[in-house]
């Protein structure tokens, strides 16, 4: 199959406008999995709780969902993005995935980065995996692919591909990558977004850029570049997650040692 992602710059607060830029550079896209950026629609820099409240819409009734279902079903693709979830009073950094049947599901994220603390809530689905028609899709968020167990998780509940919306300002992800989907042979494909955003005082967040998609030999398979509003894609053969064989000898999962791992440890 073949998996891609839109990286791009969002205008703050235009939904409408990052949508139909959304649309416009997917119309013609060869992929059968779009990745977007967290928070693709609002932009990223919020300055108050009210500000979040105005932007949040609920899953799945909201506008965003809604456009994004309209959009896999038309296309007849799967796709993953980023956008602030209004749940009552509590806001979450969620994710959802839609697929040409519409609307399938959502994950909230784990890790929250930064000032998100201030406004979100830590996301309480967990980690989850989609059985869907064109493999098993999981989902993490940015500032989640710190945190070694977010990718294991996922890959030990099944996942062949992790869909990653994020909105990096560190250097590191980029190159961390190849490394998480070597330790749990996987897929990945991380949607980046560009651009400045300067809407607090003394406060500039430059986004990275450098939106990949890396195979489960730890191989960077495509990379943008740090500026250019780009849609990548690449070939995935899914067959190879699913095969955690190193050697004759060593299969990464069996060979695990979880009586030895201190995971839960406070
Ligand atoms: C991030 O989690 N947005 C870095």
């Amino acid at each position: 199959m073949k998996a891609g992602c839109y990286q791009f710059s969002p205008s703050f607060g235009n939904k409408k406008q990052n949508i139909e830029k959304v649309a416009s550079a997917i119309k013609n896209a060869a992929s059968d999995l779009i990745v977007l950026p967290e928070f693709f629609a609002t932009g990223y820099q919020f300055t108050s709780t009210d500000e979040v409240a105005g932007f949040s819409e609920p899953i799945p009734e909201g506008y965003t969902t809604e456009l994004l279902s309209d959009l896999s079903y038309e296309k007849n693709i799967f796709i993953v993005a980023g956008l602030p979830e209004k749940s009552g009073d509590t806001f979450y950094n969620s994710a959802i995935l839609t697929g040409p049947d519409g609307y399938i599901g959502k994950y909230r994220k784990t890790h929250l980065f930064f000032e998100e603390t201030l406004y979100f809530t830590p996301g309480d689905t967990g980690f989850k995996v989609w059985d869907t028609a064109i493999g098993r899709i999981g989902i993490m968020i940015c500032f989640d692919w710190f945190y070694p167990e977010s990718m294991r998780t996922l890959a030990l509940s099944g996942a062949e591909v992790v869909a990653h919306p994020s909105n990096l300002v560190l250097p590191f992800c980029p190159d961390a990558m190849p490394v998480r989907c070597l330790e749990n042979m996987v897929f990945a494909v991380t949607a980046n977004r560009t651009g400045t955003e300067n809407r607090k005082d003394n406060q500039s967040l430059t986004f990275i850029g450098k939106s990949e998609i890396v195979s489960p030999g730890g191989e960077i398979l495509v990379r943008a570049t740090e500026n250019e509003e780009t849609l990548i894609v690449a070939d995935i053969d899914l067959e190879k997650a699913r095969v955690k064989a190193l050697n004759p000898f060593n299969d990464i999962f069996k060979d695990r040692r979880p009586e030895h791992y201190r995971l839960l440890q406070k």
